[in-house]
């Protein structure tokens, strides 16, 4: 029997796997959303045999499935599951994978590289050592690259081995459900879509918090930093579907190109202006973490304010905060709107990404009775509630492994975005590390260093 699709994760003894693409994989299939026939093919450097690696599985999809756990369509689905024991940084053992395909009769191939980026290479070699030319699709986890010229050899490389239109740069923010409302609040409700604008909005904020810390990714994470970890992916796509203009046309080309536009609008930093622009931070005790350097000076905390030099955007400043250990986990994006008159409250619009999904309104009216008052009404609209308790991130797997085995490519991030967005925070690194600018220390459970709120406070605003 010809195998359908086979997923090749590499990396499949690694967190992602476990806590995302696995629980993600049984949802797929118990929602009838996996190919009946496909087949999961693990490759890990452990000692594992298939049936071991099945048992392990079982209890991390049980802890992260966003569904019921059912011991029965577990052991439906890992039946699909085979580990394929091999390290995938060494060219000859290619052979030995290829032997293993053949013999499984697997030909169509997505390969997942949910492995560190200074891997995508060898991966890469080794599959076009056997292959030859590419059979496949391949979904890249971020961070794409660890810099801006390792992120530009390595996309040539892959380009040219897999071809750009099989390339799925995943950034799991864009399977998230309100990520994915922002266009249809923005577009659908003339009560926005007209006053979406530097006319009508004083400043926006992007506010991504995380209660917990680096926990198991200390390597990774020390040589990454909160910027590179958030905000060049996560943080600017959600940015840029913000800022955007209405796309021409709502189909993946038109989307890109109305993001893209956003990306080369941003105001580079400069010298003068970056103390008042950027504020790295760092948790106490974070130089204490497994595999994190004792004298670290990466942020694990990151707040910006930032411009978009067009007709839109002009003098509407974009806050941006993003921190591990911050005492809660909450993404939310406000729109904070121009005050008609001195002494009342803004109209303030929130949408919330997670753990709520939602959107608050804020708005003025009459004090009840006979004050002329004005004071604030505020609408409160939950779309999660009744399930508050999961999280939402495997959802995002879901639909954008999903949306890779159906060849839909809206959703996932696109080279030339990814680009501007490295040149963007490079340089802002660059000025800060060239300016010996701190990394300001803050407790854990706080909201992050008092200096990113003075950012704010000097202009007139604060975080929401
Ligand atoms: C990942 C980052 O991309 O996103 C992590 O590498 C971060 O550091 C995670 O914790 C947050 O994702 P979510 O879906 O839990 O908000």
């Amino acid at each position: 029997m010809i195998i359908s699709t086979n997923l090749t994760i590499f990396g499949g003894t690694g967190d992602l796997t476990f806590r995302k693409l696995l629980p993600a994989l049984y949802t797929m299939d118990i929602t009838g959303k996996l190919p009946q026939d496909s087949r999961i093919t693990i490759i890990g450097r452990r000692d594992y045999d298939s049936s071991h690696y099945r048992r392990i599985s079982r209890d991390w999809v049980e802890k992260f499935t966003r569904l019921s756990f059912e011991e029965k369509a577990f052991d439906r689905f890992s039946e699909k599951i085979d580990y394929y024991r091999m390290d995938f940084s060494r060219l000859e053992a290619y052979h030995g994978l290829n032997h293993y395909y053949r013999e499984n009769d697997i030909s169509s191939h997505i390969f997942y590289f949910a492995v560190a980026p200074r891997f995508f290479s060898a991966i890469t070699e080794g599959l076009k050592l056997v292959h030859g030319s590419s059979s496949g699709k391949v979904i890249l986890e971020k961070p794409f690259g660890e810099n801006l010229a390792a992120a530009t050899a390595l996309n040539t490389e892959l380009e040219a081995f897999f071809g750009p239109e099989h390339i799925y740069r995943i950034d799991h923010y864009l399977g998230k459900e309100m990520v994915r409302n922002i266009q249809a609040i923005r577009f659908s409700n003339p009560i926005f879509t007209d006053v979406w604008n530097s006319r009508y909005i004083e400043s926006v904020q992007i506010s991504a918090l995380e209660d917990m810390g680096v926990e198991t990714r200390g390597g990774y994470y020390d040589a990454s930093g909160a910027l590179k970890d958030m905000v060049q992916n996560h943080l600017f796509q959600i940015l840029s579907i913000m800022a955007m203009e209405r796309p021409e046309e709502f189909s993946p080309r038109g989307l890109h190109d109305a993001q893209l536009d956003v990306f080369r609008c941003l105001r580079p930093a400069d010298e003068t202006s970056i103390e008042s622009t950027l504020v790295l931070g760092q948790y106490e005790g974070y130089r204490g973490e497994p595999l994190v350097k004792p004298d670290s000076q990466t942020e694990t905390y990151g707040a910006l304010r930032l411009f978009i030099d067009n007709e839109r955007w002009k003098g509407t400043p974009f806050y941006i905060r993003t921190g591990k250990k911050t005492g809660k986990r909450e993404i939310e994006l406000a729109v904070i709107f121009r005050r008609p008159y001195p002494d009342v409250e803004p109209n303030i619009l929130i949408i919330k990404i997670q753990p709520t999904e939602g959107v608050y309104l804020q708005f003025n009216i009459k004090r009840p009775g006979d004050s002329e008052d004005i004071i604030p009404a505020k609408m409160d609209f939950c779309q999660n509630c009744s399930l508050i308790h999961q999280l939402n991130t495997p959802e995002a797997y879901e639909r954008l492994i999903t949306a890779c085995m159906a060849g839909e490519r809206s959703w996932f991030s696109q080279w030339d975005q990814i680009e501007l967005s490295w040149n963007y925070i490079s340089h802002l690194k660059k000025l800060h590390a060239g300016k010996q600018l701190p990394v300001y220390p803050y407790k854990p459970g706080t909201h992050g260093p008092a200096e990113a709120n003075r950012m704010l406070e000097q202009y007139g605003h604060s975080w929401l």
